[in-house]
Parts: structure tokens; C-alpha cells; sequence
């Protein structure tokens, strides 16, 4: 069995993923056709094209706008359903996937046709492929945390089909800091927590995401390298880094994946998971990211095996579900 088909079938969660980033150019016309929609490419290659960032900022922009083809909860169930049925083929078994709510009640878009459509995708990919699932709601972090507030108060009557907030979004000028208080009230109704940081933003951010939002997980965590202190504080908590090989290629996170540090964070003792993050926009779903990153380092059979439990490990799943990955 050679390396690449032995990544396929091994069982993996995906515990980094924008739903809004799983949005492939074909679906996007589709939405854009059934909805009425005017988008500003004249073919599937031409938005393929423009797909070419030199930071975060430049990814943003285009990713806000291709969210606007989404419209109705079918245009959301459908985008869950693409999603699951595409990662179903790549061994994924359990997802934990994000959602930008204020992309969409921003354009008038009603939040319960958002999280209702896309709890529907997650019980259709259950039902077909026996992928479980959990939601993410995630605040974007250019926006005030008054907003968070807003945002958390209209997710109220979901609570309970909701695991977790994250934060994410333009992340330099926008520390954790910033949302300390909208988190403290997510962790007092029960919501796990986790939050990008360290992915253009400095070391200090991954300390104020564990010492102010007080983070059961990090999304991405690289620039935590930098900092010795700090890496040894998240390995000996076991904090797990949601670290996304494509997404960093593609947005300058790293300039070569050949120099990607997934190996050196699991030598450093880091719980280190591989995941897409926006794979229609990054050139791949979570087994290219696996394949592509294990070929550019040279990763050995272990070091996959290891990526793909600390996925398990790392996930929101209870003790006794965990084990039963292992
Ligand atoms: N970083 C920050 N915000 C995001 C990302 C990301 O990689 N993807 C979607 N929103
Ligand atoms: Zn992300």
C-alpha cells in the first residue's frame, strides 16, 4: 500500500474548517444562477485565477464576497452537504466546522436560515456517510465585540447544537483582548472555546488567547514557534494547534512548503492536527493536506498515524467517544 492511499484510509477528524471556505466555484454559480445573482467572473477558471493571496487580508476579501451567493437555508445545507460528501471520501469521520454568522445576518440574512441549513447538511452527512459532527460559531474579529455580543445573544435558542466559538478574521490589530468579556459569557453558558492566533499575529496573541480567553484549543498557532517559553507551556498542557499546511502555503503563513514546521511542532512535543481551513480557496481538502505536506517533509508512517489520533485527541468529542477513535 503506498503512503498516499494509506493517508486516505486512515480515519481523521477535521477540526479546522470554514464551512463559508468549503464554497467551490461551481456550487458558487450555481447559487449565484438559482438566487439571481450577478458575480463578477465570467467562469469557473476565472474565479480559480483570482484565487492568488500574498496575506490574509487579500484571501478575506474575496472569501466575504463569494459568501454572497449565500442566501437561502438550501444554499446552506447545500454547502454542508458538498462539504461532508467530498471529506467522506478522504476517511474524515468527524468534523468540527466553523461558521462566519455575521457575514450573513450583516446582509440581512436571518441566522436561523443559516444554522438551521447547515445543521441539516450535518444530519444528512450523518445519515449518508456516518460523519458526526459539531458547529463552531465564529466572531470576526474586525467587527466590535459588541457585535460578539449581538451575535451570541441570537445564537441563544441553538446553544445546545452548538459546541464552541471561535474568532477569526483580520487578525493583526484585532487581539483576543479585544473579545475577553463576549468569551467569558460563551465559557459560562458551556461553550468550549477556541480562537485563531499566532497565524500572522504574534506570540502575545496566543498568550492572551489561553490567559484571557482562556482557549480549549488554538486555530493555526505557528508564530507560537518563535516564542521557546511558549511552546513548552502549550505541550505540557497538551493544547492542541489546529494547523492548516495549504492555507499557510497560500497565504505566505510559509514561503515554501518544504520549510512547513508540522514535523518540528510534533518533535517540540506539540499536539499539532493537519486540516484545510478553506479548501476551495487553498487548493485542497484535508487529505491533499495531509498528502501534500507529508510528501514536501518527508513525514514517516508515524508521524501521520500521530497527526491523525492528536485529530481525536484534540476534538470536542467526550472522553469515551475519543476512545473509541484510538
Ligand atoms: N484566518 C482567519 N480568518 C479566517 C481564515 C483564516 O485562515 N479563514 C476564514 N476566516
Ligand atoms: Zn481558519
Amino acid at each position: 500500500i503506498d503512503l498516499d492511499s494509506f493517508i486516505t484510509g486512515l480515519p481523521k477528524a477535521e477540526l479546522h474548517l470554514h464551512i463559508e471556505g468549503s464554497l467551490e466555484p461551481e456550487l458558487m454559480f450555481e447559487l449565484a444562477r438559482r438566487n439571481g445573482i450577478e458575480i463578477p467572473y465570467a467562469s469557473v477558471e476565472e474565479v480559480r485565477a483570482a484565487y492568488a493571496f500574498s496575506n490574509l487580508q487579500d484571501f478575506l476579501d474575496i472569501y466575504y464576497a463569494g459568501a454572497d451567493v449565500l442566501r437561502t437555508q438550501q444554499d446552506f445545507r447545500d454547502l454542508a452537504a458538498a462539504y461532508f460528501d467530498r471529506v467522506a471520501a478522504d476517511g474524515v469521520v468527524h468534523a468540527e466546522i466553523m461558521f462566519d454568522p455575521q457575514t450573513h445576518t450583516d446582509r440581512g440574512i436571518p441566522f436561523a436560515d443559516v444554522i438551521e441549513g447547515l445543521l441539516s447538511g450535518m444530519a444528512g452527512a450523518e445519515a449518508r456517510h456516518g460523519i458526526t459532527s459539531k458547529l463552531i460559531l465564529s466572531f470576526l474579529r474586525h467587527l466590535s465585540e459588541e457585535a460578539a455580543f449581538e451575535t451570541l445573544e441570537m445564537a441563544e435558542p441553538w446553544l445546545d447544537r452548538i459546541a464552541a466559538v471561535g474568532l477569526d478574521s483580520s487578525e493583526v490589530g484585532h487581539p483576543p483582548v479585544k473579545f475577553a468579556q463576549v468569551f467569558e459569557a460563551a465559557r459560562a453558558k458551556g461553550l468550549k472555546i477556541t480562537a485563531h492566533a499566532g497565524e500572522e499575529g504574534p506570540p502575545e496573541y496566543v498568550y492572551q488567547a489561553l490567559d484571557l480567553l482562556h482557549v480549549d484549543r488554538i486555530d493555526h498557532g505557528n508564530r507560537s514557534l518563535e516564542d521557546p517559553v511558549l511552546v513548552d507551556r502549550l505541550a505540557d498542557m497538551g493544547m492542541t494547534l489546529t494547523v492548516c499546511p495549504l492555507s499557510n502555503l497560500k497565504l505566505c503563513v510559509v514561503g515554501d512548503l518544504a520549510d512547513h514546521p508540522i514535523d518540528r511542532m510534533l518533535a517540540l512535543g506539540l499536539r499539532a492536527t493537519v486540516n484545510s481551513d478553506d479548501p476551495a480557496y487553498f487548493g485542497g481538502y484535508i487529505g491533499d493536506n495531509f498528502r501534500a505536506v507529508a510528501e514536501a517533509r518527508g513525514l514517516d508512517i508515524e508521524e501521520i498515524v500521530t497527526l491523525a489520533r492528536n485529530s481525536f485527541t484534540g476534538s470536542f468529542l467526550s472522553s469515551e467517544a475519543i476512545a473509541a477513535h484510538l
